[in-house]
């Protein structure tokens, strides 16, 4: 199993979310509000050597943990949906997942996705 991280534009959750429950591999998600900043440090444009204070952007990121399987279909979804080519579309990182238990159930591992 592997957890996807997705830090994108606020205004495209709603996009996302939609996709996500259109597909078989929507087992669940944890959306929160972030700040950050990438390699722009917050600015539209950063000129080189330029020294700046970075400026933190509100962000939103998504995590889902999914079977290793789905990881590539998952990221497309993503892609597909938050991609608009500016600066600031986001990132995803992917990490692995030890185990999952379903707390109810004690179910373990992918049966508790
Ligand atoms: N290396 C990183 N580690 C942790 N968070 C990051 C990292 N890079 C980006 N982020 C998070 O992702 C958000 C969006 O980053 P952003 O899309 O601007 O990345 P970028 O590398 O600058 O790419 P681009 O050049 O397309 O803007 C940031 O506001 C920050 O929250
Ligand atoms: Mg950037």
């Amino acid at each position: 199993m592997k957890k996807i991280e997705a830090i994108i534009r606020t205004e495209k959750l709603e996009d996302v979310k939609r996709a996500l429950s259109r597909t078989e591999h929507n087992h669940g998600m944890t959306v929160c509000q972030v700040l950050g900043f990438g390699k722009q440090q917050g600015f539209a444009e950063l000129v080189r050597g330029q020294k700046v204070v970075p400026s933190l952007l509100a962000k939103v990121k998504v995590e889902m943990v999914v079977k290793d399987e789905d990881v590539e279909t998952m990221i497309e979804l993503i892609q597909a949906t938050t991609l608009t080519g500016e600066v600031g579309d986001g990132k995803i990182f992917v990490s692995p997942i030890e185990n999952v238990i379903r707390i109810r159930t004690n179910e373990r591992g992918e049966e508790a996705l």
